[in-house]
């Protein structure tokens, strides 16, 4: 049986112990019954904004495939999305097609106060799906930060005049819990946390958990979690299922239905910088992330009808110009 034990090692930022029990620790998931958060249980009347820093310390998990596709699938169903690559292996920015340009502004100079969010932001091929670009600097970010002030707080404060025209921002976090996820903690509403079903991923469930109360209780009382991603996943072994269901009694409704198939063709879309909408729009892949975009939206009181258009119909014309019928036709 899986075990996860809480833990309450936070000594990576020195952060004191959290004043509030937002994100409740579980003594064994085993014997998890509750979901671990006090959530509201009701989605927010109106649709705002929301800032989801995609986190997870373990590294290879699908925090970028789900960053980047989740981020064109919002796009695609019509909503203005903004996704910040705050990881200084800019997976993000290459997988959409762009060269890891140290040159370009970046979310270095975001951080840094050398540019506004405004001066960063640049459209993709996505239609609505906008890129605050990263860059390798930011490894240089993480110790240039330490004596600055409101340090924790930089990308809160630099999104602060553009947050309300985009309704999802979404965060790309690094695989580490440093100066740039702490940043994207500070800045998030939510946390959207991908995992793969799979033993290991499990054990690091209970220290993220911990780190993310403490986070909450010292920098951001605002901060909940939007939701648990099963990456990677294949329903067909009784280990994926063991674990799903570990999972779904440990995060009940916050674990998102829709999860991620292995699929080659996710692996493959970042190499020709695309998202897989556009790669291969008929792939499981594709079809996966759309389901958690769609489901991402339902939560937040988006409605996900697109408004239907009405049929295209074309004049049939023939060889002399008379007209004989709409197309299509009708019985
Ligand atoms: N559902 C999937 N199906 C197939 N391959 C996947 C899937 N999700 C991710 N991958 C592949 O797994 C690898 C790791 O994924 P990804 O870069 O998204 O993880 P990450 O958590 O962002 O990694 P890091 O911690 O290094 O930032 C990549 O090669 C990616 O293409
Ligand atoms: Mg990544």
């Amino acid at each position: 049986m899986f075990h996860v034990e809480h833990s309450l090692r936070c000594s990576t930022w020195n952060i004191p112990p959290a004043d509030s029990a937002r994100l409740k620790p579980r003594p064994a998931m085993s014997e998890a019954t509750e979901p671990i958060l006090e959530t509201t249980p009701e989605a927010p009347l109106s649709p705002q904004t929301k800032v989801i820093a995609i986190v997870n310390q373990k590294g290879g998990v699908g925090k970028t495939t789900t960053a980047i596709n989740l981020a064109a699938a919002l796009a695609l169903e019509g909503l203005k999305t903004l996704l910040i690559d705050v990881d200084p292996q800019a997976n993000t920015t290459g997988g959409l097609g762009f060269a890891r340009d140290e040159e370009r502004l970046s979310a270095y100079d975001l951080l840094l106060g050398h540019a506004t969010a405004a001066e960063v932001i640049v459209p993709t091929e996505v239609e609505g799906l906008f890129l605050v670009p990263g860059t390798k600097n930011m490894i240089g970010a993480n110790v240039e930060l330490v004596s600055a002030e409101r340090r924790e707080h930089r990308l809160r404060d630099a999104l602060e005049p553009i947050r309300a025209d985009y309704p999802f921002i979404l965060l790309d976090c690094p695989p580490a819990l440093d100066l740039l996820t702490l940043n994207s903690l500070v800045a998030a509403d939510t946390l959207l946390v991908p995992m793969q079903a799979e033993y290991f991923a499990l054990e690091g469930i209970s220290e993220l958990m911990a780190t993310l109360d403490r986070v909450a209780g010292s920098f951001n009382p605002g901060l909940t979690l939007e939701g648990v991603l099963l990456t990677m996943f294949d329903d067909r072994t009784n280990l994926s299922q063991q674990v799903r269901d570990n999972l779904q009694g440990f995060f009940a409704d916050r674990l998102f239905t829709a999860t991620i198939p292995r699929n080659i063709r996710l692996a493959e879309a970042p190499s020709h910088g695309k998202p897989v909408a556009l790669y291969d729009p008929r792939s499981r892949g594709a079809e996966a992330y759309r389901s958690l975009a769609l489901e991402l939206m339902e939560r937040n009181g988006h409605p996900t009808e697109k408004p239907t258009r009405p049929e295209p119909t074309f004049a049939v014309l023939d060889s002399i110009g008379e007209k004989k019928g709409i197309w299509p036709f009708r019985k």
